[in-house]
């Protein structure tokens, strides 16, 4: 397996990607942050040697090299999940070509349901933790020289990057919350009485994807940063119908105040 990431990430060098800082993986609704990427090069998913190909709606995402908040990153529009049928290693693929590619952090957003009575629709919710309820993409042989065994979750989400992310909120006035997230393999959004179980084991936030990336960026020792846009609620009394476009639209309306937080964030690496 490490023989493609390289091969993978040797054939990005060679269209161009060098010395990428940092990682971007772009969730529902969220890819209109790559209007504010300076972009130098892209590439669909669909011409990258070992990487997964869509199978779903037969447009590929594209990843995108190019300078944001001053620093050369490299960015994923469209993330695979689990739901589409991926297994788990090939979701965690992408993330290791980057880690070979030469990223130092990775960033993360998705669209997610609020099970904390005191969340809104539309808040940004900067993810504390987590609670893995995917298969854990490391199952099965284990690659000493990608990371060790058993790697260590005490610190899933970098705390000094979570600092400065309140920081940056508190200066530029957006209102954020805190939390922890739940990864369900979707796709059908929760019952009632699944939202009430998942704020019940500690949840705040639920979505589909994220913890299988952030799982495999810390084995191979990424530091990484993630933010929920909710989008909808899971709490008792405020539970409506949702629908994928209900979804898409709220991220949307957040994304200008998760590209302020982002920017900054990774300017200030
Ligand atoms: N549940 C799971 N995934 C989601 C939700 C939700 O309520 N909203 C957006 N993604």
């Amino acid at each position: 397996m490490l023989e493609k990431i390289k091969e993978t990430a040797e054939f990005l060098k060679s269209k161009g990607i060098i010395n990428p800082e940092a990682g971007i993986v772009l969730g529902t609704g969220l890819g209109g942050l790559t209007s504010k990427i300076n972009i130098i090069s892209e590439i669909d998913y669909h011409d990258i040697p070992s990487f997964p190909v869509s199978t779903v709606d037969g447009h590929a995402g594209k990843l995108i090299y190019g300078d944001f908040g001053g620093k050369k990153i490299v960015a994923m529009k469209g993330r695979f999940h689990f739901y589409e049928g991926y297994s788990t290693s090939q979701i965690a693929f992408p993330i290791r070509v980057m880690k070979y590619l030469g990223i130092k952090w990775l960033f993360l957003s998705n669209a997610a349901g609020g099970v904390n009575p005191g969340f809104r629709i539309g808040d940004i919710m900067i993810i504390t933790d987590h609670i893995n309820l995917l298969p854990n993409p490391l199952i099965g042989k284990n690659d000493d020289r990608i990371g060790t065994r058993f790697p260590d979750m005490s610190e899933a989400y970098d705390r000094s990057l979570i600092d400065r992310a309140t920081e940056i909120a508190e200066k530029n006035n957006i209102r954020i919350c805190k939390g922890v997230y739940l990864g369900t393999t979707g796709p059908t959004f929760e019952t009632p009485a699944e939202y009430k179980y998942f704020r019940t084991i500690g949840a705040d936030s639920v979505g589909m994807s994220t913890v299988t990336e952030v799982i495999v960026a810390r084995h191979i020792g990424l530091p990484c940063f993630a933010v929920s846009i909710i989008t909808d609620l899971g709490v008792e009394g405020k539970i409506e119908y949702t629908t994928h476009e209900i979804v898409q639209r709220e991220a949307e309306k957040a994304e200008n105040r998760m590209t302020i937080i982002m920017t900054e964030l990774i300017s200030s690496l």
